[in-house]
């Protein structure tokens, strides 16, 4: 399967800038992911891409075939560029059987009855979906129609599919079901894809790369893990995950680490602060999870504090402790086991170099 190359892609509704200068290199075979709160631009970029809107300005190619190119004035139809497409809202014609449905892109491009009926059959067993093609379409369970969705968009062998939300309409358990069989239809298919979502867990465990999206703009792009543990401003650490912000000024910068002061004392980071003077006020952003207590006085000497429990609590599979260090307060997330502590207890904080990021104050 080809890859995906944006350049520069800009689209403007009157004054609205949609997209904003995005330029994204998506591997062969690859699953990415847009994802950013509601109106930040994903499904205009994807429509851009499927050819559904025009951009204002950019480039946008499948492997070395270039769909759109404001400067050549190039724009090819979007029943040439050979894309799938699944939208949020299914777009399953009620009044057509499952096997009328799946077979549509197949009837527009005029192929003949035998292939569309062997097309239909093979894509109704990659979604597992065998002996379903006779029913009418809404005599299916939601994740059903999501199915019949997808063997749409993938019936006429796409060399890119576009996800725009697949799975919002799903309730929690059978979303977290489709998106493992998602993950692992793409990856079986080696199929290029594009996908968006505002879920920043869905985004975590189905893609390979992450582009977080803020206001038409790509504010991040990596491995999820990355965009997780090194966020790159306030943004997109409050968008993946929480996030615990301290607010610090720069004392000295090593090559490898630097030191904070803050309102909690003195912090140790080993973060570069690349792009950050000495002197510089920012913020330290550290996870819930990637934090320490203690009730006992730890070995190590670097960055503990004296704090006070404020609030405990078990939420299920993990617990959450609230504390507070002089003026500052911190979440922890962690083992139940590991943060047995009632409100008002004195421990001891740790917060560990390599966890401690150092990003812009303001974003
Ligand atoms: N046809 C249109 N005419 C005018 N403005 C539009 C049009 N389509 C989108 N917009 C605007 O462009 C911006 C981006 O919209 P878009 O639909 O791409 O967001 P999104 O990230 O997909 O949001 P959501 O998560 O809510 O689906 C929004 O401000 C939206 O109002
Ligand atoms: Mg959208």
């Amino acid at each position: 399967m080809p890859g995906v190359s944006i350049k520069g892609l800009n689209k403007t509704f009157g004054d609205v800038n949609a997209v904003k200068d995005v330029s994204l290199e998506i591997k062969d075979g690859s699953l990415v992911t847009l994802l950013g709160p509601s109106g930040c631009g994903k499904t205009t970029t994807l429509r851009c891409v499927a050819g559904l809107e025009d951009p204002t300005e950019g480039e946008i190619s499948i492997g070395d075939d270039v769909v759109y190119a404001s400067a050549a004035k190039k724009n090819m139809p979007p029943e040439k560029r050979q894309i799938g497409m699944v939208f949020q809202s299914y777009a399953i014609w009620p009044h057509m059987t499952v096997f009328d449905n799946i077979a549509f892109p197949l009837k527009i491009r005029h192929a003949t009855k035998q292939a569309i009926k062997d097309g239909v059959n093979r894509a109704l067993t990659t979604v597992r979906l065998e002996g379903l093609g006779s029913r009418p379409a809404t005599d299916l369970s939601g994740g059903q129609q999501q199915r019949v969705a997808l063997a749409r968009a993938l019936v006429h062998d796409p060399r890119l599919l576009l996800l725009d939300e697949p799975l919002s309409n799903l309730d929690a358990s059978l979303r977290e079901h489709m998106r493992v069989e998602l993950k692992e239809l793409q990856k079986r298919l080696k199929i290029t894809s594009i996908y968006v979502t505002h879920d920043q867990l869905e985004a975590m465990s189905i893609s390979d790369a992450v582009a977080v999206l803020d206001k038409g703009e790509i504010v991040s792009l990596g491995q999820p893990r990355d965009i997780y543990d090194r966020p790159t401003n306030k943004f997109v650490a409050s968008f993946v995950g929480r996030t615990n912000f301290i607010e610090s000024k720069i004392v000295s910068k090593g090559k490898d680490n630097c030191k904070l002061d803050s309102k909690i004392g003195l912090i140790d980071s080993q973060s570069k602060a690349e792009g950050f003077k000495q002197g510089e006020t920012v913020l330290c952003a550290i996870k819930p999870e990637n934090l320490h207590l203690h009730t006992k006085q730890p070995s190590s000497k670097t960055n503990v504090f004296d704090a006070t429990v404020e609030y405990a609590s078990f939420l299920g599979g993990y617990s959450e402790v609230i504390v507070s260090v002089g003026s500052e307060t911190i979440r922890i997330h962690g083992k139940s086991e590991d943060l047995n502590v009632e409100n008002g207890k004195k421990v001891i904080l740790e917060l560990p170099a390599h966890q401690c990021v150092v990003i812009k104050k303001s974003s």
